[in-house]
């Protein structure tokens, strides 16, 4: 196939990127994201601090847009995120009471899967809600604060409710390299949901790499975290500098494990990255196919 969505589709698997809805007008990036892609995530809309700036004042616009973008052209939409420590408003952050809190995420999530329902195919409930370094416990936010480990199961079981048909993952960065504490915490929740009945689907690698692209055990770790019974993706894939062969052995990795249904790149020209400065993905400033891009495809 000569394009990436038309090839990820010859083995069942989609390839997306983050979109920004203030590109959408921009007609090399639109028709660029039209022709190569099948599958979008927001790269900000749907994150709290644009869906509910104060409390209980909800914000669909932006979102819409990308929804909207995703409906008339035939691409999955992973819905990111519902439940993260950053870009998330203040007010939020200073609540201090459980009940206050529990509520209020549990509100945040039922209005964005409600709003969203039957247009997503797959949500980040939970985003990166694990610490970096060796501890490999919980990161230290104002829901693990205030509310305990629990608020994980909360938001997945929320979720799970307010839209049933929805794919719910966890998602986080720097759980590719199976040797890493990090990645071992993840796991051991993931096994521990499974175990228990706790609603999730998937799970979603990051995938920001250096220059040297994946550690040597990414295809162990999602080849184990699929024997947990989850689908596993690779979420906002971007490498430093674009190295056709840190490239191909990202996409191999996936290729290698039946249960890594789908790529999504976080963005389409290194002039959209959010690590514009490294160059990292697929296609120049200008709009044209990098080595990378043709490396991935014969790859795939
Ligand atoms: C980034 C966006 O690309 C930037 O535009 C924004 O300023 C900050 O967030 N992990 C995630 C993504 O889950 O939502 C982040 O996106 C990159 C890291």
């Amino acid at each position: 196939a000569s394009t990436l969505g038309a090839q990820a589709a010859q083995s069942g698997r989609y390839f997306g990127t983050a979109v920004a809805a203030n590109k959408l007008g921009d007609s090399t990036y639109s028709s660029l994201l039209n022709r190569e892609f099948n599958q979008v995530t927001a790269e900000n809309e749907m994150k709290w601090q644009t869906v509910e700036p104060s409390r209980g004042s909800f914000n669909f616009g932006p979102g819409d847009r990308i929804a909207n973008q995703a409906t008339s052209h035939g691409q999955r939409l992973r819905g990111h995120t519902m439940v993260w420590h950053s870009q998330l408003p203040g007010w939020v952050g200073s609540i201090g009471d459980a009940n206050t809190l529990r509520s209020v995420m549990n509100n945040h999530i039922a209005q964005l899967a409600n709003r969203y329902k039957g247009r997503i195919h797959s949500w980040d409930v939970v985003n990166e809600a694990f610490a970096d370094g060796g501890s490999g416990g919980r990161r230290a936010t104002v829901f693990q604060n205030v509310l305990g480990d629990g608020y994980i199961e909360t938001a997945f079981r929320t979720a799970r409710t307010a839209d049933p048909a929805a794919k719910l993952c966890y998602n986080d960065y720097s759980i590719e390299d199976w040797n890493a504490a990090k990645t071992q915490g993840v796991y051991r929740m993931v096994r521990d949901f499974k175990s228990r009945g706790v609603p999730i689907d998937c799970v979603g690698f990051q995938a920001h790499f250096g220059a040297g692209g994946p550690p040597s055990t990414f295809r162990t770790t999602l080849s184990n975290f699929a024997a947990l019974g989850v689908d596993v993706q690779i979420t906002e894939l971007d490498i430093a500098q674009a190295g056709t062969g840190a490239y191909a052995n990202a996409v191999r990795a996936c290729l290698d494990v039946a249960r890594c249904n789908g790529i999504t790149v976080w963005g389409i020209r290194d002039s959209d990255s959010w690590r514009s400065g490294e160059n990292p993905l697929l296609f120049d400033r200008n709009g044209a196919k990098k080595p990378a891009y043709n490396s991935v495809l014969t790859t795939m």
